[in-house]
């Protein structure tokens, strides 16, 4: 697996006191002792879809998000660190310190971790100075699971190479399992998705039978805000249909049936505590239902004739109830479900004959056509349109000044959770992307298969707009089918393309770009510039100001230790390039009068260059053009000291007595006449030397 940079959330746990338990005791006994412990937090940890990184004496370090990641990371961890605090053996307590931030993933060398970073030490800092049976969580963990987790007060924690210490805080108990969205005060739009959800409920009234709706959008779009504002419509109906929901859990054991489960237990109100005779006693003669709350009712049953049975009693108990008033079922995230339970729920839409509203609510990633025999519809939802997303923009944060709001419409393209996100940050970075949505967008991208997720990381350099031939060019030997990140909804086809010959496709959201961008490590988002660059370059064309992106790209200054280690002529020769490009692109851009960008290219040529006198030059010449005499006047005092080389100094001051001659209006003080002189006989003087040797 190639290198990747990742925000993860990482784990540390150590035994508190365990040295004491070694002394006392037996070795062999230590010893199963401590292997029952390894092997209790590792089963804690996969169960949560963290991976263990490594037991080192009685530590545990575990990485959530890393490799993969997930979009709860910071939640999955913590939730993690409590379950390992209960699995303990009487008499064991364990320190905890859980950390949030970038980590570069690899693969491991021998004895060394396979995620490295600053956030991986911290963790490691803040587990020794948690107190035994503590878990402590840095700053960013515990914002990005705020509202899932009640923490104490602010603590900071010392630690080397951090002047100021080490932000952290306490974790006192688990609220919920995923941090709450929105305050969900505001509603704007989806009138149309509401009138079609209201049809299929009539629908489904009218013809006495079951109708299922599955509503599939992107993450955040408001697939299930849209369920809610529905659920209150449902309610003023006379007669009130009965509702209930439950939710596709993303990890856990047994979750098989998990949101029938829920949606059972909220209907018999069944709780957590009941032990299985109350639970199996208000079954009653439906006790094979037990089997979607995990309980043991199936005795001696082959599996299959047990599934019967269980799809039958879950066809008649709705059945049931539909006949005495209309029913709505909502299962959320179908994504996540297991065949199992899909099947059941199209039994349950194609056999039950009462009025069943059966709704479901995906994310694009979810490929499941439904038996043909149901009456089932779909609903897309797209992002809201650039009005609705402006007023609720507008809702949400009229604190905010306009122009801050506009870049907040602009990044969010139609994503309310996007939106909600954004606002949040807006007071600290415009262009920063929240980690909330990073890690939503990184887990869909790493939901892909290798050569996919190659492919959206390849078009992700290229830029928003994309073609395919250099994607197949650039993702060497894998081959992607581009189909997929079609039908996830990633990509969209354009009809007409900039490039000839090539098909183009673009990002349909921008962010999933930047994230998928941000995943790639610097060396190879480098070599990835570098070899679109050549691609580019090999089909001709006019594509100077590409061209010098993607070369300026590839040789980055200030990334150029990794991204070229071994730096070397192709090296040389790409910065050569990237030079030579972005003075192409320079003098364009001059002659379109875009003199800003002309300054900003050649600005960019600088410290790629020896001959930094001659891009001076021409940048004084840009800011001439300009009528920005005090501009000039720097630009050429840079090229005068840069160079020793007599001719182009000569030049230098000839342009300058020139260019302050020709354009007299753009000084904000006009230089005085003997100084201007002085510039014109420098020029000369030089001029005169070079002349006498030929009489
Ligand atoms: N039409 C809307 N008006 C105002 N706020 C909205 C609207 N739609 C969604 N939101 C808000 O945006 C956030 C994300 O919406 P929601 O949770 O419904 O998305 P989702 O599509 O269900 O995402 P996921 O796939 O992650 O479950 C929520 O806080 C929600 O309240
Ligand atoms: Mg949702």
């Amino acid at each position: 697996m190639a290198d990747e940079r990742k925000l993860a959330t990482i784990l540390f746990a150590d035994l508190a006191g365990s040295t004491a338990l070694a002394d006392e005791q037996d070795p062999e006994r230590t010893r199963a002792r401590l292997e029952r412990f390894y092997d209790a937090m590792a089963a804690e940890i996969r169960v949560a879809g963290g991976t263990v990184e490594k037991f080192a004496g009685d530590a545990v370090m575990a990485a959530f998000g890393a490799p993969e990641a997930l979009e709860d990371h910071a939640e999955r961890a913590l939730h993690t660190a409590f379950a390992m605090q209960r699995r303990l053996e009487a008499g064991l307590a364990l320190r905890i310190g859980v950390n949030t931030g970038e980590v570069v993933v690899g693969g491991a060398r021998e004895n060394s971790s396979f995620v490295s970073g600053d956030a991986v030490n911290v963790a490691a800092r803040l587990e020794r100075a948690a107190a035994s049976g503590e878990v402590l969580a840095g700053e960013r963990t515990a914002a990005a699971a705020r509202g899932a987790f009640e923490f104490g007060a602010p603590r900071t924690v010392e630690a080397k190479g951090k002047p100021g210490g080490v932000a952290c805080r306490p974790v006192l108990r688990a609220l919920s399992l995923m941090r709450p969205r929105g305050t969900g005060r505001v509603f704007v739009g989806r009138d149309g998705e509401l009138e079609r959800l209201w049809r299929a409920y009539r629908r489904s009234v009218d013809r006495a039978a079951a109708v299922l709706v599955t509503v599939v959008g992107d993450a955040g779009v408001g697939k299930t805000r849209v369920m809610r504002e529905l659920w209150q419509q449902l309610a003023t109906q006379e007669p009130e249909p009965l509702r209930r929901t439950g939710r596709c859990l993303p990890y856990g054991d047994g979750i098989t049936f998990w949101p029938l489960a829920e949606a059972l237990k909220e209907h018999l109100a069944i709780l957590e505590s009941d032990p299985p005779e109350e639970v199996r006693r208000r079954l009653g003669n439906r006790e094979i239902l037990g089997l979607t709350l995990g309980l043991d009712v199936a005795g001696d049953l082959h599996p299959l004739a047990a599934r019967d049975r269980l799809h039958a009693a879950w066809v008649d108990f709705v059945m049931e109830q539909a006949s005495q008033r209309p029913v709505v079922l909502l299962i959320e995230d179908v994504h996540w479900a297991e065949p199992p339970l899909l099947e059941l729920l199209e039994r349950l839409a194609r056999d039950v004959r009462a009025p069943l509203l059966l709704l479901a609510t995906a994310r694009p990633d979810f490929a499941r056509s439904w038996d043909a025999r149901v009456d089932a519809e779909t609903i897309l939802l797209e992002p809201l349109s650039g009005d609705v997303a402006t007023s609720l923009v507008e809702e949400l944060a009229d604190q905010l000044p306009p122009d801050v709001r506009d870049v907040i419409v602009r990044r969010a393209e139609g994503n309310p959770f996007f939106v909600e996100e954004l606002i949040q940050l807006a007071n600290e970075d415009g262009v920063a992307i929240p980690d909330s949505v990073q890690a939503v967008l990184a887990a869909r991208i790493d939901l892909l298969g290798e050569a996919e997720k190659a492919a959206l990381q390849a078009a992700a350099v290229i830029g928003r707009a994309f073609w395919t031939g250099p994607v197949y060019e650039l993702v060497g030997e894998h081959w992607p089918d581009l189909a997929t990140l079609e039908s996830r909804d990633f990509i969209r086809r354009r009809h007409t393309s900039s490039l000839e010959g090539e098909v183009e496709y673009v990002f349909k959201h921008a962010l999933t770009r930047e994230v998928a961008y941000n995943g790639l490590t610097k060396a190879r988002r480098a070599r990835l510039h570098a070899d679109f660059a050549g691609w580019l370059e090999g089909v001709g064309g006019e594509h100077a100001a590409l061209l010098a992106y993607h070369y300026a790209e590839a040789v980055r200054p200030e990334d150029v230790d990794v991204a070229w280690p071994d730096g070397g002529d192709e090296l040389e020769l790409l910065e050569a390039k990237a030079v030579t490009w972005l003075s192409r692109a320079a003098e364009a851009a001059m002659s379109r009068y875009e003199l800003q960008d002309a300054v900003a290219l050649l600005d960019r040529a600088i410290p790629l260059t020896d001959d930094k006198a001659r891009l001076w030059r021409r940048i004084a010449r840009a800011h001439a053009l300009n009528y920005d005499g005090d501009a000039l006047m720097h630009a050429f005092e840079r090229a005068l000291e840069l160079t020793e080389d007599e001719r182009q100094r000569s030049e230098t001051y000839a342009e300058l007595a020139f260019e302050s001659g020709l354009r007299s209006g753009m000084w904000r003080r006009r230089p005085p006449e003997h100084v201007v002189d002085e510039w014109t006989s420098r020029a000369l003087a030089h001029v005169r030397r070079e002349r006498v040797p030929r009489r």
